[in-house]
């Protein structure tokens, strides 16, 4: 490990997050700026995705969750969609067992709706194998986003308010938590997104309420252990700075 890593993380260990979220933006501009096809980019956004989990354990942090398919995606022309599609089963047929072996706990989240019957059997594998790991949780959003989560929740506790189960006037934060497909994961500290961009895009709306957010410059297949632990310390740089009165602490 290099000097200087060993300095920031000697700050960011007593702050660690333990769920980190990150919007993977970037691939098709990173390809671009070598020429080269978006299908390459991610193809080595994958590479990247490999880089980071390892990292993840590494440091300790306990969630990662990956947006690697949005609902929005779907507005993208149908070779690419398809190479997503391909690539995400690639990635769980070839990796699943080395994941396994190094303690990952899969989880997805997203609509089932409209993905291939293919992948979602591969993703309930995964999830199935892979249910007792404890090393990390690698949470994968595909097919996600936010407000329909959310909607989806408030349509199930007005079902249950309909059906007589709950009072609609004690709905409470916390039961519409369960409802999300979050279920069970903490919120998330850190949310990282690659590429300069500066949105949420679709992704934990509910969930990101007093997260961090670390924007990077660096294009997505550019990410590995070396960005990370730069997010993790300017998180835990601010965290310091806030003190005893950050509102982390009233979570
Ligand atoms: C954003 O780059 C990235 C995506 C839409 C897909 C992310 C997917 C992967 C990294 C690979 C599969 C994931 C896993 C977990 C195996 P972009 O195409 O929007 O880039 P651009 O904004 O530069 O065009």
């Amino acid at each position: 490990m290099e000097t200087l890593d060993k300095e920031k993380l000697a700050g960011a260990q007593a702050q660690m997050p333990r769920h980190v979220a990150i919007i993977m933006d970037g691939n098709g501009r990173w390809a671009k700026a070598r020429g080269l096809p978006r299908a390459v980019g991610h193809r080595m956004g994958v590479e990247a995705v490999r880089r980071t989990v390892r990292a993840g354990i590494e440091l300790g942090i306990e969630y990662l969750t990956l947006y690697a398919f949005s609902s929005e995606n779907w507005s993208r022309p149908m070779a690419e969609i398809d190479d997503l599609m391909g690539l995400m089963k690639r990635f769980i047929r070839g990796d699943l067992a080395e994941l396994h072996q190094s303690g990952v706990r899969i989880q997805v989240i997203g609509d089932r709706a409209n993905v291939d019957t293919e992948l979602l059997a591969l993703m309930d594998e995964a999830r199935d194998l892979t249910r007792a790991n404890t090393a990390i949780t690698l949470v994968i959003a595909f097919n996600y986003g936010s407000r329909r989560e959310i909607a989806g929740a408030a349509r199930r506790l007005a079902e249950r308010a309909l059906n007589g189960e709950i009072v609609a006037a004690d709905i409470t934060p916390e039961m519409l938590s369960a409802e999300l497909d979050t279920k069970g994961v903490p919120d998330p500290e850190l949310l990282i997104r690659t590429s300069g961009e500066l949105r949420l895009s679709n992704f934990l709306l509910w969930q990101a309420a007093y997260t961090e957010f670390v924007f990077l410059d660096a294009f997505w297949p550019d990410f590995g252990r070396e960005l990370l632990v730069q997010a993790v310390s300017e998180y835990a740089s601010r965290s310091r700075r806030f003190g005893g009165l950050s509102h982390r602490s009233r979570a």
